[in-house]
């Protein structure tokens, strides 16, 4: 059995998309074991709760320095023997001691076919927001490993959803989750528990990415 912890900062629905998953058997060999958010009250918390697995916040402003809440971070996850970390929509830079201790063991998902539309602010709305400024016909959604840049890790999966006529950053968001978010990260994990998609040191293997 895989152990995921899964990271959130806010409503959870990737969360939610990884329960149901493992519930209804589309994830096999893997356990959702731990949630953890750096935002109090967030829906996603009371997702993980519904769940029954365990959650707690870690916020970074609870900390005198980035530093401290680094190590405390870093802590929490060895705390739990996780074998895979996702950031389903958790938005904090990821520190470089925690890409050490996990390397290629750190999954993220992000709302668009990367390298479009990714790296520095382009978060939750900004993606899909920059999409229609540019006019493009065609986004998606990308599971990539996380390295020490932003969206810059190998790419593991990536979906497309077309741009429709009179489309809002809000609608655009919805369909990319709906047609590409919540099924690609399911597939994702379900992949690495059951080796079809490479994680850890294979990930960075030259011909390993697909
Ligand atoms: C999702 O659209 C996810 O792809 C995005 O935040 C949203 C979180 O929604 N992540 C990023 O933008 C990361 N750069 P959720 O809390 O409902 O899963």
């Amino acid at each position: 059995m895989l152990r995921v912890g899964v990271l959130v900062s806010g409503g959870g629905t990737n969360l939610q998309a990884i329960l149901d998953a493992v519930k209804d058997g589309t994830i096999r060999n893997a356990e959702v074991v731990y949630v953890q958010s750096n935002n109090p009250g967030v829906y996603a918390l009371t997702r993980a709760e519904k769940a029954g697995v365990e959650a707690e916040v870690l916020s970074p402003k609870s900390f005198e320095t980035r530093a401290e809440y680094n190590t405390a971070l870093v802590k929490k996850l060895k705390e739990h023997d996780l074998d895979l970390i996702v950031l389903a929509g958790f938005l904090v830079q990821i520190p470089a001691e925690m890409i050490r201790a996990y390397r290629g063991r750190i999954i993220n998902i992000h709302p668009s076919l990367i390298p479009s539309f990714c790296g520095k602010g382009f978060y939750g709305l900004k993606p899909h927001e920059a999409a229609l400024k540019r006019g493009v016909k065609v986004t998606g959604a990308t599971v990539h490993i996380v390295d020490e840049d932003l969206d810059t890790g190998p790419i593991l999966l990536q979906k497309a959803v077309y741009v429709e006529p009179g489309d809002t950053p809000q609608i655009l968001q919805r369909r990319v989750m709906e047609q590409a978010e919540w099924i690609l990260l399911p597939k994702a994990i379900d992949g690495i528990a059951n080796g079809t998609i490479p994680y850890g040191e294979a990930a960075y293997e030259k011909g390993a990415e697909s």
